[in-house]
């Protein structure tokens, strides 16, 4: 028996026509690998919903101006009501946002589910890595602060040093000759609207091919069996229920982290007082160590060389085999890139800094490199 709502759209469309796909896409077979390390591409949606969410609710009371910035993200922190949560929420959401999208791509990097016939979803994710760190560094600046105002006046220098190019996207992207109320205005303009709706549009095509091809087995290239429904692992309701139990303990973590571990929002930016030691943000950090190395047009291109070679992994890789253990050159270059941006990233966090290890006290230059610090200068520092 329909219910009334049910018939009066019956009467009208032809349910189950419509009805056909969905029942097919849920009753859609898993192979029988898969893992909780599956679940990190909905984590990855998961953080972009919150994210859209808690974005629409911090636009009511933010004023994209050098005037009002910094006094509104104040006032959604102090008086807004639940400001502080959802500002917490977005600050947190972005910061694990990323980690997360990056373990995604290194499940499907170890699991070589990258390779034909899955190579174009491959290169749209890299596309949405990419989307989601310059999520970041847009982000980064509305608040105004002095951190954000800093930090992106060296990210924009960097695009500067480019030949011919440079200078004119400098300008384009600052709005201007320094970092200032145009640049806030095109940095929101960026990080509102075109940005969210590239990510929504690339996400889809992104599910719409890992619906369309089936999430990878095992088995090498060109020899993928169909998983049959006996040996695989139903999407609905098994597969559905563990993203369910994962959303779950993600809205766990990023209310737990803004309750206890807020990120404070420092001072108003000042663009006559430049801070000892200006760095990006965490996951900038190996891109902006590594620029220290070389001299500026050669570590530009050095760091320009990564994300090419990103999108083009799978046409690099041609190898059948999936399976890590059978991959060993793909596994140590893996490992390698990991532990490079790993060092890099340390380098980067403790140069030009002054640390005290096993009673002594070292002061970091901008290599990374420790230097004893004499006990007569540190008593006069
Ligand atoms: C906002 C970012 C992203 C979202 C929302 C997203 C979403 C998803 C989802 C839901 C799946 C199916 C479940 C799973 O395998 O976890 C998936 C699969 C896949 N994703 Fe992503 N993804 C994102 C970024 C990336 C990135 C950065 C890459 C790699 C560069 C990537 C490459 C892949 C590949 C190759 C598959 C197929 C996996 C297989 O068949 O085993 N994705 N993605």
């Amino acid at each position: 028996m329909k219910s009334p709502i049910k018939r009066w759209f019956a009467e009208r469309f032809d349910l189950d026509a419509l009805n056909q796909p969905i029942q097919k896409q849920l009753k859609k077979p898993l192979p029988g690998h898969i893992s909780w390390f599956h679940t990190l591409g909905s984590m990855s949606l998961f953080f972009f919903v919150s994210q859209v969410l808690t974005g629409i609710l911090l636009l009511i009371y933010y004023r994209p101006t050098v005037h009002d910035a910094f006094e509104s993200v104040k006032y959604i922190m102090t008086t807004a009501t639940m400001g502080w949560l959802y500002r917490q929420i977005h600050a947190w959401g972005a910061n694990l946002m990323i980690i997360v999208v990056f373990l995604h791509m290194l499940r499907t990097f170890i699991t070589g589910s990258y390779k034909k016939p899955r190579e174009l979803t491959w290169v749209f994710g890299v596309l949405l890595f990419f989307i989601t760190l310059v999520f970041g560094f847009t982000g980064y600046l509305l608040p105004w602060n002095q951190l954000a105002y800093w930090a992106t006046t060296v990210g924009t220098e960097v695009a500067g040093a480019v030949p011919v190019v440079g200078e004119p996207i400098k300008i384009l992207l600052r709005g201007g000759v320094a970092v200032g109320g145009e640049t806030i205005s095109r940095f929101f303009v960026v990080h509102v609207i075109i940005l969210p709706w590239a990510l929504f549009f690339i996400i889809l095509i992104h599910i719409f091919m890992v619906r369309y091809q089936g999430i990878a087995t095992m088995d090498p290239v060109g020899s993928e069996k169909k998983v049959t429904a006996k040996e695989g692992i139903p999407f609905f309701p098994d597969h559905v229920l563990k993203e369910g139990i994962v959303f779950f303990v993600l809205l766990g973590v990023l209310i737990t982290l803004s309750v206890l571990a807020p990120f404070d929002l420092g001072e108003k930016a000042d663009p006559l007082k430049t801070p000892h030691a200006i760095k990006p943000e965490w996951y900038f950090l190996p891109m902006y160590q590594v620029l220290k190395y070389f001299p500026k047009l050669l570590g530009i291109f050095v760091v320009s060389l990564a994300p090419l070679f990103l999108v083009i992994w799978p046409f690099l890789d041609r190898g059948k085999e999936r399976h890590p253990l059978r991959r060993p050159l793909s596994m140590t270059i893996g490992v390698l890139v990991i532990l490079s941006l790993l060092i890099f990233g340390v380098l980067a966090h403790f140069s030009e800094t002054r640390h005290r290890f096993l009673g002594k006290t070292y002061e970091f230059d901008i290599y990374g490199i420790p230097h004893p610090v004499s006990e007569s200068r540190e008593a006069g520092k």
